[in-house]
């Protein structure tokens, strides 16, 4: 089946044919909030709220794991998360949406693994492609039959937040390859691909970074609503085409 995990703008699917809700205790502590579990253009989807349905969990907060692994116990085999980022290559603009297929990772002090604890012995996985390269196709064809313009590929750099960057930093995510910064897809695609989840973003640029075009002395938090409403809508097209992608 497919979940979504909506980030910012994202609390509900709006189209989502509702049937039920399921509150979940997992070994890692409670999720963002009930997992919803409905129809998609007559798909089985389920869907949660990366930040609670209120909004009301920071970034830096959100407990991955309990997410990841109730949406892995319930039967989840594919993740769409939704997340909004700051541009920061000159070609991204508010409103854009792309499909990134790299992470760079800024995070620090988050729950960001399930293979730690005594008497475990270690485990790696391979993380040379952090997306999973089918989904991002399912989703960039969606797009495409959607007729939503939808960027294919970009470095998505995880920052800690809650508080955005400063102009420096954003100076120096760009010299190491970053195309745009979130705060969200991480340790969340980790924890997607320990269990052997397949996992990819739709990322929503939902301002210029800091220091960039339109912020460039500061970013103006008061716009980034008018943005997300009718990014997210896009957003909302795109899912409704990729359901059915992969026989849900
Ligand atoms: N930086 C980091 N995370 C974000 C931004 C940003 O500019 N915009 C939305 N999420």
């Amino acid at each position: 089946m497919l979940a979504i995990i909506g980030g910012t703008g994202l609390t509900q699917l709006a189209n989502l044919v509702i049937s039920h809700r399921q509150v979940m205790r997992t070994p890692y502590g409670e999720p963002s909030g009930a997992i919803t579990f409905g129809h998609l253009q007559q798909h089985e989807v389920m869907f949660i709220a990366r930040h609670g349905y209120g909004h009301t969990i920071p970034p830096h907060e959100v407990n991955y794991r309990a997410n990841l692994w109730a949406l892995h116990d319930q039967g989840a085999k594919r993740v769409i998360s939704v997340a909004a980022v700051g541009g920061i290559r000159a070609d991204l603009s508010p409103g854009d949406i792309v499909v990134p297929d790299q992470i760079i990772d800024y995070t620090y002090g988050r729950q960001f693994t399930y293979f730690d604890g005594k008497d475990r012995s270690v485990t790696h996985i391979d993380f040379t492609r952090p997306y999973t390269q089918e989904l991002r196709q399912q989703i960039l064809d969606a797009a495409k039959r959607a007729n939503e313009a939808c960027r294919d590929g970009g470095v998505y750099a995880a920052t800690q937040g809650p508080r955005l960057e400063t102009a420096a930093e954003v100076n120096r995510l760009e010299r190491d390859g970053a195309d745009m910064a979130g705060m969200t897809c991480m340790p969340e695609a980790a924890l997607a691909r320990e269990l052997g989840l397949s996992y990819a973003t739709i990322a929503v640029v939902v301002n210029h970074a800091a220091g960039r075009g339109s912020s460039r002395d500061g970013v103006h938090l008061e716009s980034i609503s008018t943005v997300v409403q009718p990014a997210m809508a896009r957003v909302r097209n795109i899912l409704e085409c990729v359901v059915g992608s992969d026989g849900d």
